[in-house]
């Protein structure tokens, strides 16, 4: 029962994640007025959670015992060239992260943010979600076995 619970926490978090930063990207090329700034910190905010989802009940279903068992994802090319994929978007995702938290609180204290750099993010966001979509067919493979020493 547990297993099953997780593993549909697992895949909303793509419910939730695929969309949050399609929009990102969206709101990222739209004017950055303040109603364009509450629709980028809105999809940047779903990602997060989409993000942390993914980790906590990926990690559970992986080392938790809820699945195949731990030798089995250790043992899958699959499993880490998924973590590989995982950890990329992560070390791409620190300059829209800090970008948006200077914004964020440039804001609360009354300041217009300098959104010159929003095309280079959008290209870093429009790569993440391609990194999305690939870890999806990289996740379908490693759950069958393939890849397995
Ligand atoms: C962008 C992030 C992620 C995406 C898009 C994603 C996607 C998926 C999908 C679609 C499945 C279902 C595969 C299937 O049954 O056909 C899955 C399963 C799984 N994922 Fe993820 N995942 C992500 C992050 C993670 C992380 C960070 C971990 C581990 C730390 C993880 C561990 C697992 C495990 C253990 C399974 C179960 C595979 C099985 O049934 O044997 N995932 N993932």
């Amino acid at each position: 029962m547990i297993a099953a619970v997780v593993s549909a926490l697992h895949v909303l978090a793509l419910a939730l994640g695929l969309p949050a930063v399609y929009l990102r990207g969206r709101a990222l090329r739209a004017p950055l007025d303040g109603a364009g700034l509450a629709r980028l910190f809105a999809a940047d905010n779903v990602w997060g959670v989409a993000a942390a989802l993914w980790l906590v009940t990926g990690l559970l279903r992986a080392f938790g015992g809820l699945e195949k068992g731990t030798a089995f994802y250790l043992g899958s090319r699959a499993f880490w060239l998924k973590m590989a994929l995982f950890a990329f978007i992560l070390v791409l995702e620190i300059r829209p992260m800090m970008t948006f938290i200077g914004w964020r609180a440039g804001l609360r204290r009354g300041r217009a943010p300098d959104t010159s750099g929003a095309r280079r993010l959008f290209l870093v966001n429009h790569i993440e979600m391609g990194l999305v979509v690939l870890m999806v067919f990289v996740a379908a493979f490693m759950a069958r076995g393939f890849g397995a020493r």
